[in-house]
Order: structure tokens, then sequence, then C-alpha cells
């Protein structure tokens, strides 16, 4: 049977905000070239969007990282499962993830690409999901603080489904 859906965030007010965002980030990078990592696969609808809208030159990279450890609790050691395609040397980088949840992958990305010797390094989150958290990570743009519920659409998953939904929902489980 097909899953029931419940819409959190409308299309029109995650559009709204992605512009927002992306108005933000062009003042903060005036002068500069911004170069996005987008996280796979979660990352990518978000980045797309939000790329489309920067207006300072835009260069992007894509990397797609695991978590040892179970299915539903990630342990914080990533495996790099597709590496960034050129090296972050000198330039103004800009983590774009579709999520924020317990902060264990990104606080251990974020250190790993810390080593690569960029000129800057910031992160950028459509969703964040303090109540999570476990581990501190400094986010410098939040789209939507959301509460605890698991949440599909925009690029994340349930089960590898979904990914394509316009609006950010959630599945509501037969009881
Ligand atoms: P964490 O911050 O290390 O716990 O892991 C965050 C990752 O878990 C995200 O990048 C997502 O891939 C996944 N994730 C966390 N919460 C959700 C959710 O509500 N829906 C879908 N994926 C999620
Ligand atoms: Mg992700």
């Amino acid at each position: 049977m097909a899953d029931k859906i419940r819409v959190m965030i409308p299309e029109e007010e995650v559009d709204q905000r992605i512009k927002e965002m992306a108005e933000a980030i062009s003042r903060d990078y005036e002068g500069k070239q911004v170069h996005l990592i987008c996280v796979l696969k979660g990352g990518v609808f978000f980045m797309c969007e939000l790329a489309k809208r920067i207006t300072v030159p835009v260069s992007m990279d894509f990397m797609s990282v695991s978590s040892y450890g179970s299915e539903t609790k990630s342990s914080g050691v990533i495996k790099i499962i597709k590496d960034l395609d050129e090296p972050l040397g000198g330039k103004d980088v800009l983590v774009v993830e579709d999520i924020i949840d317990s902060g264990r992958t990104l606080s251990y990305l974020l250190e790993m690409l810390k080593d690569r010797k960029p000129a800057s390094m910031k992160l950028c989150t459509l969703l964040d999901k303090p109540d999570r958290r476990v581990t501190d990570v400094h986010v410098d743009y939040t789209g939507f603080v959301i509460p605890d519920e698991f949440v599909i659409g925009y690029g994340l998953d349930y089960d590898q489904l979904y990914r394509n939904l316009p609006y950010i929902g959630v599945v509501e489980t037969e009881e």
C-alpha cells in the first residue's frame, strides 16, 4: 500500500527560503567565488536550487560518504564512498547538507575537509533538528529548524524513496 504523506513544509515555502538563503550567501561572498560541496545524495536538490540563485561566481563539487554503524544511528566515523574531484586549497568552501541530525557525520566530515586547507569553510543546511544533536556543529546558514520527526522530500529519503518530492513531508505510518 502506498504510504500516506503529511506535508510539513510546502513547496512554495521551501523555494522562498532557499531564495533568501541564496541572497544572504551572495551578500556574504561579495567579490569572491564560492565553492559549493554537495554531500550526496540528500544535498543534491537543495544545492542545485541554491546554486541557481547565488549571484557570485559558483563552482561545485560532490562527495559521498557513509557512516559506519547501524542504519539508524550514525557512529560519526565515516567512510568516503566518492571523494571530491578538486583540491580545496585556497578556496572559499561552503558545504551544503540536506539535514543536520545528531551532527556526528558533519563534524567528522568538516574536520577532514579542514585538513585540506581551504581559505574558508562554512556550512549550509536546509533543515536542522537541534533536539537530536549529540555533537556540536556550527551551522552558518539554516533553512528551517524542525521538530524531531523523520522527514522526506527535497533530497531526503525513506529507504531511498521520496527524494524527488518538491516539499518536505513526513511519512505517516499506520498504527
Ligand atoms: P547525523 O547528523 O550524523 O546524525 O546524520 C545526518 C544524516 O542522516 C543526514 O545527512 C541524512 O542523510 C540522515 N537523516 C537524518 N535525519 C533524517 C530525516 O529526518 N530524514 C531523512 N534522512 C535523515
Ligand atoms: Mg545527508
